[in-house]
C-alpha cells in the first residue's frame, strides 16, 4: 500500500546521508593524516592536522642527538595518501673536537658535526709548528661522548741561531722558539745600526726572524779642540774612538789651567770628550829674570821628557821675539856700571864722612 511513497521521514535521512557524504569526503581522496613517530626525532607539522599530496614534513632530532649526515629528515605525502620511507636518522655524538692551540682539524672533519662513538679526528700542526714524533695526532669519540685527551703532539719550531752580535750582545730566550723576542745591545763605546730587537715568526712555510742582525759600530769622538798657548802633545792621531785620551801641555811661559788630559767618552749614541782642554794663562811676567833662564817642568809630566825638551825649544824659539820690550843686554850693563860707580862712591863718601865725624870728635 505505502511502497511506491516512501514516508517523509525516509527521505530526510538519505538527504541526510548524502549531506555527510558531501561534507567529509574519504581520506582516499589525496590526504595524509600526520606522519609516525621516527625513533630520537619529532615532526615539525607547523600545527597542521591534515597534509595534501606533495606536502612535505621535517623531522627535528631530540636534544642531545645529531643528525646523521646522508640520511633523510624529511618526509613527503604521496599520491597514493601515504607518507615516504623515513628510517632512524638521529644518533648520539661527540662534541665539535676541542680547538687547540697548536694544531687544527684536517679538511675532512672541520666542517663535521656527527661523531659517533668510536670516531676519530684528525689535526694537522698550525703554522710555526711542527709534530712531535712518536705522539697521535687523532681523537677518539669515547663510550661517555667525551673526546680523547689530546698530547701535545705539535711543538713550536726554532728560528735559527741567529749567530754572535760583535762588539755586542743578544739577550732574550736561548731557545729562539716560534713567538720569541730577542733583544741587541751594543757595548759601551758602539752604537747600534739596525734594529733594536727581532721576532722569531712564521715566513712561508717555516720560522724566521723579522729582522736582520744589526751591526754594533764604534763611537767617534770629534777632533779634540786646538788650545792658544799650547798644544796636544800625547795621543794625537787621525781619528778618536771610546776611551782614548789626550795630554795637553802649555808653551813656555804658560800654566795650564784644568785637566791636561781629556778622553772619549759616549754619551748615548754620540761621542763626546770628557771634559773642556784646558786653558794655557800667560804669567805676568816679572821684570828681573827673563822666562828662557829657568825651564819649568810642572806642567808637564816627567814621562814627557823628550816632549818637552822640544816643545821649550820651539817656545824659545817663538817667545824671543815677545821680549821686544825688555832692556837690551848693552843697556843692562851700563846701568849696571853706573849703579856700581854709585854705590861705590856712596860707600866711599859715607866711610870718608864716618872718618871726619871721628876726626872731629877727638878734637
Ligand atoms: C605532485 O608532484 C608531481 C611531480 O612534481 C606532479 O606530477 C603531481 O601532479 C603533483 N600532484 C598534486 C596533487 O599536486
Ligand atoms: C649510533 O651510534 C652507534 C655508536 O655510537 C652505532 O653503533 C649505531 O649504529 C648508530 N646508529 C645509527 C642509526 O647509525
Ligand atoms: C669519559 O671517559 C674517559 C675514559 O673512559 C674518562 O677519562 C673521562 O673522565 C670521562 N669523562 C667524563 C666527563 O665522564
Ligand atoms: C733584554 O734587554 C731588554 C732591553 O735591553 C729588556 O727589555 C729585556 O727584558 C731583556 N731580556 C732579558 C731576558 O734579559
Amino acid at each position: 500500500m505505502s511502497l511506491a511513497r516512501p514516508s517523509a521521514p525516509t527521505v530526510l535521512c538519505l538527504i541526510g546521508g548524502l549531506y555527510l557524504l558531501l561534507l567529509w569526503p574519504p581520506a582516499a581522496r589525496g590526504d595524509c593524516s600526520p606522519p609516525s613517530e621516527v625513533p630520537n626525532a619529532h615532526p615539525d607539522l607547523k600545527g597542521l592536522s591534515s597534509f595534501p599530496v606533495n606536502s612535505t614534513v621535517t623531522y627535528r632530532c631530540n636534544e642531545d642527538f645529531v643528525k646523521i649526515p646522508g640520511q633523510t629528515d624529511t618526509v613527503i605525502c604521496l599520491e597514493n595518501d601515504q607518507w615516504s620511507e623515513i628510517s632512524e636518522f638521529c644518533n648520539r655524538s661527540c662534541d665539535v673536537p676541542p680547538h687547540l692551540r697548536f694544531a687544527m682539524l684536517k679538511r675532512p672533519y672541520s666542517n663535521q658535526n656527527y661523531f659517533p662513538v668510536g670516531s676519530t679526528v684528525e689535526y694537522e700542526c698550525r703554522l710555526g709548528y711542527r709534530r712531535v714524533i712518536g705522539l697521535s695526532g687523532t681523537l677518539t669519540c669515547l663510550q661517555n661522548f667525551t673526546w680523547s685527551k689530546p698530547a701535545d703532539f705539535c711543538t713550536k719550531k726554532s728560528c735559527p741561531n741567529p749567530g754572535e752580535l760583535i762588539n755586542g750582545h743578544i739577550n732574550g730566550t736561548t731557545d729562539f722558539l716560534f713567538g720569541a723576542t730577542i733583544y741587541f745591545s751594543c757595548n759601551t763605546g758602539y752604537k747600534l745600526i739596525g734594529e733594536k730587537s727581532s721576532l722569531c715568526v712564521i715566513m712561508g712555510d717555516n720560522v724566521g726572524w723579522t729582522e736582520q742582525l744589526p751591526v754594533c759600530r764604534e763611537i767617534y769622538c770629534q777632533e779634540p779642540p786646538k788650545i792658544e798657548n799650547g798644544r796636544i802633545v800625547r795621543g794625537e792621531r787621525e781619528q778618536y774612538v771610546y776611551s782614548q785620551a789626550v795630554m795637553y801641555a802649555c808653551n813656555r811661559g804658560f800654566t795650564l789651567i784644568g785637566e791636561d788630559t781629556i778622553h772619549c767618552s759616549a754619551r748615548g749614541d754620540e761621542g763626546e770628550w770628557s771634559g773642556p782642554a784646558p786653558q794655557c794663562r800667560g804669567r805676568s811676567p816679572p821684570a828681573t829674570s827673563p822666562p828662557v833662564s829657568k825651564p819649568t817642568t810642572a806642567n808637564v809630566p816627567a814621562t814627557q821628557g823628550e816632549l818637552l825638551s822640544r816643545t821649550t825649544t820651539r817656545s824659545h824659539a817663538t817667545s824671543i821675539p815677545k821680549e821686544g820690550m825688555i832692556p837690551s843686554d848693552s843697556s843692562l850693563l851700563i846701568a849696571g856700571i853706573v849703579a856700581g860707580v854709585v854705590i861705590i862712591a856712596s860707600i866711599g863718601v859715607g866711610v870718608g864722612l864716618w872718618k871726619f865725624r871721628d876726626h872731629c870728635r877727638r878734637r
